[in-house]
């Protein structure tokens, strides 16, 4: 696990660099896929790195670094589901213990889903990022991505 000092290092050149890479395009989907596989690559305790997003009211997965998830997830069931309809962030040390919890990959054992919010203040999808480590996420994790998705 790094330290507290060198994650939040380690995200402030992750945004210098996105901030650069993002102006090759204001397109969502090539924005979301840059940022997964920036992330994922850059961020040790992250497992499974990516997007699942609101279409027709069913949440599908967008762009996403990792071991293969779910394509579709069970309306209003688990942890996205739950940062939908909250529209903030939700970080859970134990994804064992959250009710209707989806395990796409049981080696997964946290979990931090960061809402995507339009500019009606109103939430399109997700970033959802799942670690093999037990309370993986801490409040910088969160402030940072909750930073980083504004950037689509
Ligand atoms: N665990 C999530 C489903 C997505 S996977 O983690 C990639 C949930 O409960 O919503």
């Amino acid at each position: 696990m790094i330290s507290q000092k060198n994650l939040e290092s380690r995200y402030e050149r992750i945004v210098n660099q996105l901030q650069g890479l993002l102006r090759a395009t204001d397109n969502r989907t090539a924005r979301m896929a840059t940022i997964a596989a920036l992330l994922h690559h850059k961020m040790p305790h992250f497992f499974w790195t990516g997007f699942y997003l609101l279409m027709n009211d069913k949440l599908i997965v967008g762009p996403y670094q990792g071991p293969l998830a779910c394509q579709i997830l069970e309306k209003g069931k688990g942890v996205c589901w739950a940062c939908i309809r909250k529209e903030k962030a939700i970080n859970v040390p134990d994804v064992h213990k959250f009710p209707g919890h989806i395990p796409c990959d049981a080696r997964s054992n946290s979990e931090i889903v960061v809402p995507l919010i339009d500019q009606k203040s109103e939430a399109w999808g997700v970033l959802d990022v799942d670690s093999r480590m037990f309370n993986a996420f801490s409040t910088a994790d969160q402030t940072w991505l909750e930073r980083i998705v504004k950037l689509i």
